[in-house]
């Protein structure tokens, strides 16, 4: 059997009550397969040196060994805090409004690109499978094939791709894209993204795109298609009912005092639609006096990318409101928003989930979001919570028995919420088993099995 080589910006062998890794969706995904192959997960270790030595740090984490390496200071600014987080984040989220472009921040991607390639090309024997994720490193494949490679290389991204018209407005996109054409198998979240994909090729490049994901440019073949990720639903299932998860639900309930909670989970970014979901429980608040004090809104929010200008934004602008809107609505013994900056380990998160009566996950675009898919995975099967959702998010394509919303409507959120306070058991139970039946099936292990399968093939055709 081949081995994988797994590359990507992060590396994070998840371990159990690691609060860091209980977000991160990149993570969590991969550790499922990291388990199951022999092989390598190599990326960036976090830290920051003087000078770039291409020192590689090898190390063994329950049965998956990582290789990392150092970067420079001028490094993670121009590539990291740059052209991935202030380039391609906002811009594959549809913000053009917030991508920065600096041709500082192209050349540190394009050097970090080959400062990897360069690490883990001696790393990689010829019949590896080589697996790279995520916008940080589009043109690695490019990078190793320079140097040589032939092995069967993939690519999936974990965001949006976006539409081409916005695609156009990055300066220089076309070798950006083109160097995608490195990879043989080509990987997105949902079909939305592939389309948006094979409409670039179309119309910028002049390839052609066979119905059965076949693209061809010039004289270079690859496969692009759609392979929904999904959650470790064993794993989650277990954290849900453990012990440690048991005392999470406890605190909550009691905390909760008969009142029902509303969720919300995720990293303090501006894709997550935070404030817009905060405006909209602020209608449901106008709108129906009688249930203020009968429920609130618990809202955990681990910071995130602190060094970037838009997300100082962000975290101000969610201070300031959540603190609005208790300041206008709270009493003495009720507030409406609890407003937590802190990540939490994967069993109290599962506990949180089964404790709350309703999730609302309001991103305004998002490649997939696991938190939905987890919030499920934790439900008491006899007495589920409801799942309010955002139709701009990859897993509402699987989830059509949430109550799906347009994130920017504050009429929509609060009709919501009165729709899941009020919904009867019988339709909270058939909802749930349905979502339940997809997130079980379509779970991190037929994600992998999937794209390793598409790559295994590839080159054989
Ligand atoms: C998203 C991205 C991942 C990234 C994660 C956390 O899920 O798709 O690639 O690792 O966010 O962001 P961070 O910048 O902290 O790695």
């Amino acid at each position: 059997m081949s081995r994988l080589i797994v590359i990507s910006n992060r590396v994070s062998a998840p371990r159990p009550n690691d609060p860091k890794g209980a977000q991160g969706g990149l993570s969590v995904a991969l550790a499922a397969a990291l388990r199951e192959y022999r092989g390598i997960w190599f990326g960036w270790s976090g830290n920051k040196v003087d000078e770039f030595t291409g020192h590689i740090d090898l190390q063994r984490h329950g049965g998956v060994t990582t290789a990392t390496i150092d970067l420079e200071e001028q490094d993670v600014d121009e590539y990291y805090n740059g052209y991935a987080n202030r380039t391609l984040w906002p811009l594959f989220h549809y913000r053009i409004d917030l991508a920065e472009y600096d041709r500082s921040f192209a050349g540190g991607y394009e050097r970090v690109n080959e400062r990897f390639a360069g690490t883990a090309s001696p790393l990689i024997e010829p019949d590896d499978l080589v697996w790279v994720h995520d916008y940080h490193l589009i043109p690695l494949g490019a990078q190793l094939r320079e140097r040589g490679l032939k092995n069967r290389m993939g690519f999936f991204l974990h965001i949006p791709f976006p539409p081409s018209r916005l695609m156009v407005s990055l300066p220089f996109h076309e070798g950006l894209v083109l160097s995608l054409l490195a990879y043989d198998v080509i990987g997105f979240q949902t079909e939305e993204w592939l389309e948006s994909f094979r409409h670039y090729v179309e119309r910028e490049l002049g390839g052609r795109c066979e119905p059965d994901g076949t693209i061809h440019v010039g004289d270079r073949s690859v496969h692009a298609a759609a392979y929904p990720i999904g959650i470790d639903y064993q794993e989650f299932c277990e954290a849900a009912t453990s012990e440690r998860s048991t005392q999470a639900y406890d605190r909550l309930k009691k905390s909760a005092d008969g009142r029902h909670t509303i969720i919300g989970v995720d990293r303090l970014d501006y894709s997550k639609g935070m404030e817009e979901r905060f405006l909209g429980y602020r209608r449901f608040l106008e709108e129906h006096g009688d249930c203020r004090g009968k429920l609130f809104l618990l809202q955990i929010a681990p910071p995130s990318r602190g060094e970037v200008h838009t997300y100082e934004i962000i975290r101000e602008d969610l201070d300031e409101l959540s603190g609005r809107i208790n300041g206008e609505f709270a009493e003495v013994d009720w507030v409406p928003i609890r407003y937590v900056n802190q990540g939490y380990a994967r069993e109290d998160l599962a506990g949180f989930y089964r404790a709350s009566e309703m999730a609302l996950i309001t991103p305004l675009r998002d490649g997939m979001n696991l938190v939905a898919k987890e919030y499920v995975a934790a439900q008491d099967p006899e007495d589920p919570g409801v799942l309010i959702l955002s139709r701009f998010a990859g897993a509402a394509l699987q989830m059509k028995d949430a109550i799906l919303i347009n994130p920017y409507s504050k009429d929509e959120i609060s009709d919501a919420i009165h729709t899941a306070l009020t919904m009867p058991k019988e339709e909270r139970i058939r909802r749930w088993q349905a979502m339940n039946e997809s997130v079980k099936n379509e779970d991190v292990v037929a994600w992998r099995r999937a794209f390793v399968g598409a790559l295994e093939g590839a080159g054989k055709g």
